[in-house]
């Protein structure tokens, strides 16, 4: 192994010489390694990218390095330290973005940011407001972004494109549950149409394209030693989309007071003061950016996340459990349950969260 991953690091254009690889536990999707180097050199991420994820890891890159070199420009015109604040992609030897190797696997390299903190969880309103900073920040960074980006993962988070699958799914009935899913499948048929009203204002331009990070848990931030948000890292899943959809992700797992799988419905709310925190993190970066159509629709982006995921959930389940992984024969039926549980909680608080966000978006205007 150590040799194999000698081979592979060689391939990129590092500068120093080669001092040790190990791995680095943290992420989920990749296999993550850490290069260090003698002398002055940086130190570099290597990383196995996860190609049943990724079906076009060159694709992919090429959308990491065109956004992270548009941070470092903006960082740079602002008079902060590009090398620290924004992802560094490191080419190969030949000039490519990542290397395939003999198995077929793909494999990139990135500058290691060095002094940082990270969190595994947001569990505090103090972290949940520096993750909605550290989101906010990356978007704005962004929003003089205009180059077109490849749609690494078809479809995501598009409600059209789900409700052709659900369509099929309960057409199929693969695993034979249809029948006995008719309050479940009540839920997400009652709000098709709202749903879809909002999907509209989207495809139509009402609510802008733009660029969005989509996987925006607080261990893909990283913090300077002070706590200050530094830069925003696992950047596989960028895509054009609109900002509504990192943000009702977000407030989807920050402000869930159960689990995403919890039995114990009683334990899953929203968290009315976690929203306030995330909410202010997020609009003090991104107030003075957004068109009106974006405020309107901040609260409703996170039912509509909530809304897919109770629908993909409900859709595995109906499909015989092929896609979620799952410890149970009902897990994905007991997942389905909580995130409704949570829709609920979010239709029921939704005035007050809207009033939320219209208090924070004037705040920072
Ligand atoms: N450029 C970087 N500088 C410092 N640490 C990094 C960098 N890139 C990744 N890491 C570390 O490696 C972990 C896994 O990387 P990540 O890209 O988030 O992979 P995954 O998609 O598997 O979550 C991160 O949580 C972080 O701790
Ligand atoms: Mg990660």
């Amino acid at each position: 192994m150590k040799d194999h991953l000698m081979r592979i690091a060689s391939q990129f254009a590092l500068e120093g010489a080669i001092r040790s690889i190990d791995p680095l536990g943290g992420g989920f999707i990749n296999d993550t390694f850490i290069i260090r180097t003698e002398g002055e050199a940086p130190d570099y991420i290597l990383q196995r990218k996860n190609k049943n994820i990724f079906p076009d890891v060159p694709a992919m890159m090429e959308n990491i390095r065109k956004v992270s070199e548009h941070i470092a420009r903006r960082v740079a015109a602002e008079g902060g330290d590009p090398a620290r604040e924004a992802m560094t992609v490191v080419p190969t030897r030949d000039g490519a973005l990542c290397h395939c190797d003999e198995q077929g696997e793909f494999w990139a390299v990135c500058v290691f940011i060095a002094d940082t903190v990270a969190y595994d969880k947001a569990d505090s309103e103090a972290l949940a407001e520096k993750g909605g900073e550290g989101i906010g920040r990356f978007q704005a960074l962004l929003s003089d972004f205009s180059e077109p980006l490849a749609e690494t993962i078809k479809g995501f988070h598009n409600i059209r494109h789900r409700f052709e699958q659900w369509d099929e799914a309960l057409k199929r009935d693969a695993a034979g549950r249809v029948a006995s899913l008719g309050e479940e499948i009540g839920w997400i048929e009652s709000r098709r149409e709202e749903t879809m009203a909002f999907w509209r204002l989207v495809e139509e331009g009402t609510i802008p394209t733009r660029v969005t990070h989509n996987d925006t848990k607080i261990s893909n931030i990283l913090f300077d030693r002070a706590g200050r948000v530094l830069c925003v890292i696992d950047l596989d899943t960028v895509m054009n989309s609109t900002s509504l959809n990192d943000f009702g992700d977000a407030i989807r797992s920050y402000c869930n007071t159960g689990a995403e799988d919890d039995p114990e419905l009683d334990r899953v709310e929203l968290s009315l003061p976690m929203f306030r925190a995330y909410t202010r993190g997020y609009l003090s970066q991104r107030a003075r950016q957004l068109v009106q159509a974006e405020i309107d629709h901040l609260a409703f982006s996170a039912r509509y996340i909530t809304y897919e995921q109770v629908l993909r959930f409900l859709m595995d389940y109906i499909d015989g459990d092929t896609y979620y992984k799952t410890t149970s024969p009902d897990h994905n039926l007991v997942r389905t349950r909580a995130q409704y549980k949570l829709l609920q909680s979010m239709e029921r608080q939704y005035d007050a969260m809207c009033a939320v966000v219209r208090e924070l978006a004037e705040e920072y205007k």
